[in-house]
């Protein structure tokens, strides 16, 4: 892996960002003029890098490393299908959407260089690949629905030369990131009807640009009625023991201008019965046929308090993220994390050596719980199993 280019900043409020995003436009046109060069860098003092949460780059899969975030804004280069599979699985990309695109660059990654003589070789080793990449992360449904749709596009085009196959799956990746930027955009534009004005939002994780191609999706709720001029403000989770919802969630908000303010998990009990919350918002990784969701692990505790305390509970997510195949939320598979993430996340030990340690990355919010999923597609609400059957025929 290659590091590219990082800007270092110590102070929050002086966080620089590269064109990051179209949101944060002008927090970057503040800040371009004091951007520094590293070492390895190729941007130069107040040059604009139009560069997105992960794209494709001259052969190689180029990300921003979401674990250095909001300390380190460095973008890497993979190289390799091994060194996506590790930014994957140790959360250098991270969120549903931007893992579905990581593994459809990751497929073209891995046939980019293979001489294949004819489709039986290159479907060989694409699946070879696919196959891997599928074991990074599994809740995620975002990476399988990809990583299926590179494989049918390679299946559709057959006859083709595979040289000129490995361009038809570059395209066919871009593609994927192209539409997932229309997708959030419309999922924000969809979601902003249900925020008033002076509204106060409770979000979990991030499911902000940097878990997509750009945008977000609860967050795109939130970019998007900030955008109509509506007053809004979020309380983020800080989310345990990845601290997702605290240096991501409250990062991307402070650039585009929103009033955040961070809590312990264990706070929005107290803050919900103090009457500070309007509505929950939070995205989703996989989504069954009947609406119970999967999302970052503290989901469901938030849903259940949200219910006891009447208040509206959201989940925004693009149709890529429904498993139709899977009738309740008990199927979905819970991805099992490393025990140190509890015991000496980000270096520094909290619990005794040897303590016998439980880490799901994932709960599974039961239906019930949920007010309305929004997606690009419109705001589904319930009964959710037969309205999520008229969606998807
Ligand atoms: O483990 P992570 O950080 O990949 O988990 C991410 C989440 O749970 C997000 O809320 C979800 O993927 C929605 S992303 C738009």
């Amino acid at each position: 892996m290659k590091d590219i280019f990082i800007f270092k900043s110590n102070k929050i409020d002086k966080i620089i960002s590269i064109n990051y995003n179209i949101w944060n436009k002008k927090l970057f046109n503040t800040y371009k003029k004091s951007l520094e060069r590293n070492t390895n860098g190729v941007c130069l003092e107040g040059e604009v890098m139009p560069i997105s949460t992960i794209e494709w780059h001259e052969g190689k899969v180029r990300l921003i490393d979401q674990t250095l975030l909001p300390n380190e804004l460095k973008y890497i280069e993979c190289d390799t299908v091994e060194e996506l599979w590790e930014a994957i699985k140790s959360l250098r990309v991270r969120g549903a959407p931007a893992i579905g695109i990581a593994g459809a660059l990751g497929a073209v990654l891995g046939i980019w260089k293979y001489q294949a003589k004819n489709f039986s070789e290159f479907n060989k080793k694409l699946i070879e690949v696919t196959d891997y990449l599928a074991a990074s992360r599994p809740t995620a449904v975002n990476l399988f629905w990809a990583l299926n749709r590179i494989k049918s596009v390679a299946e559709a085009n057959k006859e083709s030369d595979p040289l000129k196959l490995k361009y038809i799956l570059l395209a066919e990746a871009q593609k994927i990131i192209e539409e997932d930027k229309a997708i959030c955009r419309a999922i924000g534009r969809n979601g902003a009807e249900l925020i008033k004005d002076g509204d106060s939002i409770l979000t979990h994780c991030n499911a902000g640009g940097l878990a997509t191609a750009d945008y977000g999706t609860a967050l795109a709720i939130i970019f998007s009625a900030h955008e109509q001029g509506k007053k809004i403000s979020v309380f983020a989770d800080e989310t345990r023991p990845l601290l997702q919802g605290a240096r991501l969630t409250t990062w991307e908000l402070m650039q585009a201008g929103i009033e955040v303010t961070l809590i312990c998990d264990n706070m929005s009990a107290q803050v919900m019965k103090e009457g500070r919350i309007n509505c929950v918002i939070v995205g989703a990784d996989r989504i069954a046929a009947n609406g119970d969701t999967a999302n970052k692990i503290g989901t469901y505790n938030v849903a259940i308090l949200a219910k006891e305390h009447k208040i509206p509970f959201y989940v925004a997510a693009p149709t890529s993220t429904f498993d139709m195949s899977l009738a309740t939320g008990d199927l979905i598979p819970i991805e099992q994390r490393n025990p140190e993430e509890i015991t000496e996340g980000f270096g520094r030990r909290v619990a005794p050596p040897g303590v016998k340690v439980y880490n799901p990355a994932f709960d599974v919010t039961p239906a019930r719980l949920i007010d309305a999923i929004i997606t690009e597609k419109g705001i589904i609400r319930q009964p959710f199993t037969k309205n999520l059957i008229e969606l998807f025929t």
